[in-house]
């Protein structure tokens, strides 16, 4: 198993470049088949999940080209409508795929989607407002989806919550329609914004992206050539201004965008936290003691996102107090409680509300990332420590932050990562 090794209590201190958005990466190159030509995709963060959404792109027929950070996709060879059972297994986005090889081909086979653990994920969003639209879609005993699509209907879709996945899926197979789509209480997140922008740069008529009214108007044609720049990722931001508080350093965050992140500066500004913000760039200073946070919860953009709820937990845990942090976007987010525990900490946890003892003595200890943002969060604690943790699972963690070990060293932390 891959592990990170980390000797910790040491305050960051430095310069930091933020990589590409992983959540907008993946939907962009799902979105990137849809102009039967070629795009030319910049800033792209080279994560596990990326590589995924590569092969899936390889799979359907598509030519891959990577330089570093630079992605081109040749959609013009694509021959397939299936996403095979290996590749959607490997992560919650691959059902992105969906809206856009149906919208591409008027078909699409693909099966249930894998992805980080966090209890149900269900889909019913995605499906139910696909069928809206015109789609016929079956679901075989194997959990493969067909679906077919003759002509996308004008028509309104209500969604029951702001699902990021769900809006994205939307959208994308909308593209194509000769009417006009509307869909109401769509998620706000930048990331659907950013899908958005490279769409309209392909030649889609998208309005409303940001807000909780997207309308998208058919168009019948794409332009056969596109370039994009991916924007920077708020959660890999947010995780290392988490970092650079628990370990008391100062850290300026290069290329990151202050305002996807208000509502995470304003909660850390509570915990005495000052900053300096820039359009690209985000200097964080920490005090010495952290103050807690009464409390926090998780909600959809702008509020606190609940990708940066367990960094907060292990923030929390150092507190000079008592802080209270409610997840409410996903079922069984907590899986970075028990390790967190094993270092130590004081958490108690009742119906997704952790109240979280601060104090200061911590043991360096052997844990595993269980998920993603979890296993962010079992790096943030390690850095505090005095004395080498072990952190297991470290390809969860690979999933979304590029070169971590390497930026963490650049700021003077001491981190290995061992290949199993
Ligand atoms: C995206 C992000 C993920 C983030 C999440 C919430 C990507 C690649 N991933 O995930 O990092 O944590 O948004 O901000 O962008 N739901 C249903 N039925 C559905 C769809 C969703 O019940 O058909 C529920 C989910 O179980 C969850 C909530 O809605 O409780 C939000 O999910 P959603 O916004 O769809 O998250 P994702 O798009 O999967």
């Amino acid at each position: 198993m891959s592990k990170y090794i980390i000797r910790g209590a040491r305050a960051l201190e430095g310069n930091v470049s933020i990589s590409g958005a992983k959540n907008s990466v993946l939907p962009i190159l799902a979105s990137s088949l849809l102009n039967s030509g070629i795009c030319v995709i910049k800033n792209v963060p080279m994560l596990s999940d990326t590589k995924v959404s590569l092969d899936i792109l390889k799979s359907l027929g598509c030519k891959i080209d990577v330089m570093g950070n630079t992605v081109v996709v040749d959609s013009r060879t694509l021959e397939n409508d299936k996403v095979c059972k290996d590749l959607a297994c490997k992560m919650r986005s691959s059902i992105i795929f969906l809206g856009s090889i149906l919208a591409r081909c008027k078909s699409a086979k693909i099966y249930e989607p894998g992805g980080c653990k966090l209890g149900k994920r269900p889909i019913d969003f995605h499906i139910k407002a696909l069928k809206k639209l015109g789609a016929i879609i079956e679901q075989d005993d194997d959990d493969m989806i067909v679906a077919s699509l003759e002509k996308i209907k004008s028509c309104e879709i209500s969604l029951p919550f702001a699902s990021v996945g769900a809006t994205q899926n939307i959208i994308l197979a909308s593209i194509f329609s000769d009417g006009k789509v509307v869909i109401k209480n769509s998620a706000k997140e930048p990331e659907i914004v950013d899908m958005v922008k490279f769409l309209r740069q392909m030649g889609a008529d998208i309005t409303g992206e940001g807000t909780d009214k997207i309308t998208i108007k058919g168009v019948s044609k794409l332009k056969e050539y596109c370039e994009y720049t991916i924007m920077p990722d708020r959660i890999e931001a947010g995780t290392f201004l988490c970092m650079t508080a628990i370990t008391g350093g100062k850290v300026l965050l290069e290329g990151a965008n202050p305002n996807h992140l208000l509502y995470v500066i304003k909660e850390l500004e509570k915990t005495g936290c000052s900053f300096l913000l820039k359009e690209n760039e985000i200097l964080c200073d920490a005090p010495k003691i952290i103050k807690p946070i009464k409390f926090l919860e998780t909600k959809p953009y702008p509020y606190f996102p609940t990708d940066m709820q367990a960094q907060f937990v292990s923030l929390m845990c150092i507190a000079n107090g008592e802080s209270i942090i409610k997840e409410n976007i996903f079922e069984a987010r907590n899986k970075h409680i028990s390790e967190l525990r094993k270092f130590g900490a004081d958490i108690k946890e009742k119906d997704n509300i952790f109240k979280i003892n601060g104090k200061k003595e911590f043991l360096a200890q052997e844990v595993e990332a269980k998920e993603l943002r979890g296993g962010a969060a079992l790096i943030t604690m390690a850095l505090y420590i005095d004395g080498q943790s072990t952190i297991n699972g470290a390809s969860y963690i690979r999933r979304g932050y590029e070169n971590i070990q390497d930026k963490l060293t650049s700021l003077g932390a001491d981190i290995k990562y061992i290949k199993s």
